[in-house]
């Protein structure tokens, strides 16, 4: 029986641009979605941009447009990124729409009537200029631990040490940059810790069939033993300024709280979608998808990293308003490029954009991921090198030249025409056939790994029926013309099978198959069928080349000269800061006033400088900072000599990560002029200046 499912994959920020870790999901829907409807199911794939929230109010700002503006122009951005990728959304919106905002409402005001809502206090920095609340993250300040300068909230990056924001020395606002206040506001929230809530909660999560064992796992710790009660109530409110929906009575005071009207985005594109397309049912399908009962089924597709919102918050928040809970959830992991956290300053911090202007071909990636995905929430890794051999040898070594093989001889000898002899009772092709379950379970599973291994020994099986049939032998002598006729037809209608079970992950290229063998947009059925006899396909054309290892090259270093880009601030409340490297500056285009900050210049006064053994650049310095001294190698020898540099200003950046050397550990960086062939200047302030002071 067909089933009705209504699949979402998370909203993207409004506040960066799609990336390669962002991909990973929106392709792994995507192939899971094409599958189901080749199927022959109704699914309807729906998905937004996640516009609210005090990131994107700043980053309008700074940009000096308004955030309708500047959400509009991302919208685009990410809806060309998503069709250059072939991510086929039935409907891709915003969730700064008439019909979330009505939605959002609806839900709260239905939470408020079940007596789900309470009111409290809470205390929160309070940046004085900007008149605003400050998020955790806009405030920084000095490791209470090390005194290391410039550290976010929760913890030191120099130290490691992890503190609550209030024990911060000297924080400051990092959007004015004054000295926050302590202010305290009333805030709504979900009372997760009700009973009802905490019952229905374990009941969702215990149903194995929704969550993958590792995410009810995770469930289990969060929700603890029974009696334990260790949910918290759930925050869902902001003061204004906020870019949001004003929550209704609170004459504009308060806002939503970008999370409560996230999810919720989910359901407004859908209504959006029925309303846009006149031969959908907008009555019957609202109530069939969006409300409980019936047999249509929800399914998100998210990143592990928001798990907590969509296992928790999510289905509680519909649960107790009356609407469709969540049938699945279904995590994956996070991507890594060659093995390592994906990095600006190795230029690995991908964006979807920067692939294509690479030359890269989207679906070379998207086979990729297919070759590497799985049920799991394990993490994935693009290992540049292996994407390479991989695409060349099982995409075009492979499948590719089942066809190039084939399909001249078919053309030139029998003008295109396939054989009049049926194929079916072939064993080979009987063969293919009986995959056609396994190959559809491992979609439906999300096995897609396993999928791709069953589809490629399919290719090696039809590579050697060719090689044993030895088609370019046959070719030498007329009397074998009907022999070869039958092997290349075969050959031919493998392939087709092939390009059926590869469908949901390469559309583009199939679509090129379906127009080169001149059949109607193949379905999952067609794996169990051959093309009619005597069917006439057209010439062969080049259908897929190569991966040039250059362009793996450029794409690498059109990441890395990319100016460092006012930074993608996340709303996830424990998301991991920002790293020095991410942060590292690294061209001379345009940078926020907030990434120059984040460098740490300070007055030097030079108090040791001498040679180093077996470094023919080096000079160590030894500087007094002020409150502190530091250790530096600085590449000046060629310039300086150690003995002129005593008592020198100079001006330091403070705060870059110690680097670990052959001679010691060096403690920063001293700043100097140069160019190509004028050799070394070091900047020093002028006099007056004492070691310690900032320089701004
Ligand atoms: N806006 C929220 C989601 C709201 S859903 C109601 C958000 N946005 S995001 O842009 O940060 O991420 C969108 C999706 O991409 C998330 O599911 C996230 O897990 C996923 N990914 C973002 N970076 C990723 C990787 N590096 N690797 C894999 N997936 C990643 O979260
Ligand atoms: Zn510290």
């Amino acid at each position: 029986m067909a089933k009705r499912i209504l699949v979402t994959s998370a909203l993207p920020y409004a506040n960066g641009s799609i990336h390669l870790g962002h991909l990973v999901e929106y392709i792994q829907t995507d192939i899971w979605v094409r599958a189901q409807k080749m199927f022959g199911h109704e699914v309807h794939y729906v998905c937004a941009d996640d516009t609210h929230g005090t990131p994107v109010m700043l980053k309008a700002e700074q940009e000096n447009i308004s955030p309708v503006q500047l959400i509009k122009r991302v919208h685009e951005e990410h809806s060309q990124d998503f069709d250059n990728f072939s991510i086929r959304f039935d409907n891709y919106y915003t969730t700064n729409s008439p019909e979330n905002r009505q939605l959002c409402e609806e839900i709260f005001s239905s939470l408020s009537d079940a007596g789900l809502i309470d009111e409290k206090e809470v205390e929160q920095f309070y940046d004085p200029i900007k008149q605003m609340f400050l998020p955790d993250r806009y405030v920084k300040g000095t490791c209470p631990k090390c005194n290391a300068p410039d550290q976010y909230g929760d913890s030191c990056e120099v130290c490691g040490a992890t503190y609550s924001t209030t024990e911060l020395i000297a924080p400051y606002s990092t959007v004015s940059g004054a000295k926050p206040d302590r202010k305290t506001s009333s805030h709504l929230f979900f009372k997760l810790s009700d009973e009802r809530c905490e019952n229905y909660l374990r009941e969702f999560t215990q149903n194995t069939d929704r969550l993958q064992p590792e995410a009810a796992n995770k469930m289990k710790e969060w929700l603890g033993e029974i009696g334990e009660a260790k949910l918290s109530d759930w925050d869902i409110s902001r003061d204004a300024p906020y870019f949001g929906f004003p929550i209704p009575g609170t004459n504009e005071t308060k806002f939503f709280y970008v999370w409560l009207d996230a999810p919720v985005g989910y359901f407004g594109s859908f209504l959006n979608y029925l309303t846009s397309d006149q031969s959908l049912n907008l009555a019957n399908l609202t109530q069939d998808f969006l409300r409980p009962g019936g047999e249509t089924e929800l399914i998100h597709f998210i990143g592990k990293d928001i798990l907590y919102f969509h296992a928790l918050f999510w289905p509680a928040m519909l649960k107790f308003s009356g609407f469709r809970t969540p049938t699945k959830i279904f995590a994956h992991g996070f991507l890594t490029v060659n093995g390592q956290k994906m990095s600006k300053s190795r230029g690995t911090f991908i964006t979807a954009r920067s692939f294509l202007e690479s030359g890269l071909e989207p679906e070379w990636l998207r086979y990729y991921y297919a070759a590497k995905l799985n049920d799991s929430m394990e993490d994935i890794d693009l290992n540049l090198a292996d994407f390479m051999a991989r695409v060349n040898s099982d995409l075009v070594g492979k499948y590719i030249n089942i066809a190039s093989r084939s399909a001249n001889f078919l053309t030139k000898k029998f003008d295109g025409k396939l054989s009049s002899v049926s194929m079916t009772d072939d064993e080979i092709v009987q063969y293919f056939y009986s995959c056609s379950k396994n190959v559809a379970d491992a979609f439906e599973s999300r096995q897609y790994s396993k999928g791709i291994r069953e589809i490629m020994s399919l290719a090696d099986r039809a590579n050697s029926y060719i090689d044993k049939q030895r088609p370019w032998e046959l070719a030498k002598s007329e009397s074998d013309s009907e022999k070869l006729h039958e092997v290349c037809s075969i050959a031919i209608n493998l392939f087709k099978i092939l390009t059926v079970y590869l469908k949901p992950v390469l559309p583009t290229l199939a679509s090129k198959v379906e127009e080169f063998l001149d059949v109607d947009s193949l379905q999952w059925s067609d794996s169990k069928k051959c093309l009619p006899m005597a069917h006439v396909i057209k010439p062969y054309k080049h259908l897929m080349g190569r991966i040039d290892p250059k362009l793996i090259d450029k794409l690498i270093s059109l990441n890395t000269q990319k100016p460092i880009q006012s930074k993608t601030q996340s709303n996830k409340p424990n998301s991991k800061k920002m790293t020095a490297e991410k942060t590292t500056v690294e061209s001379t285009t345009d940078i926020t006033i907030d990434a120059f900050n984040n460098v740490d210049l300070r007055v030097g006064r030079i108090i040791e400088a001498e040679h180093v053994e077996g470094a023919d650049k080096l000079v160590r310095l030894k500087i007094d900072l002020g409150d502190k001294q530091r250790q530096v190698f600085a590449g000046i020898k060629s310039a300086y000599d150690p003995k002129d540099l005593k008592e020198k200003l100079v001006v330091v950046v403070a705060n870059l990560k110690p680097r670990k050397m052959r001679f010691g550990e060096s403690q920063g960086m001293v700043l100097a002029a140069s160019s190509e062939d004028s050799g070394i200047f070091l900047i020093s302030p002028e006099s007056g200046a004492a070691p310690g002071m900032r320089v701004k």
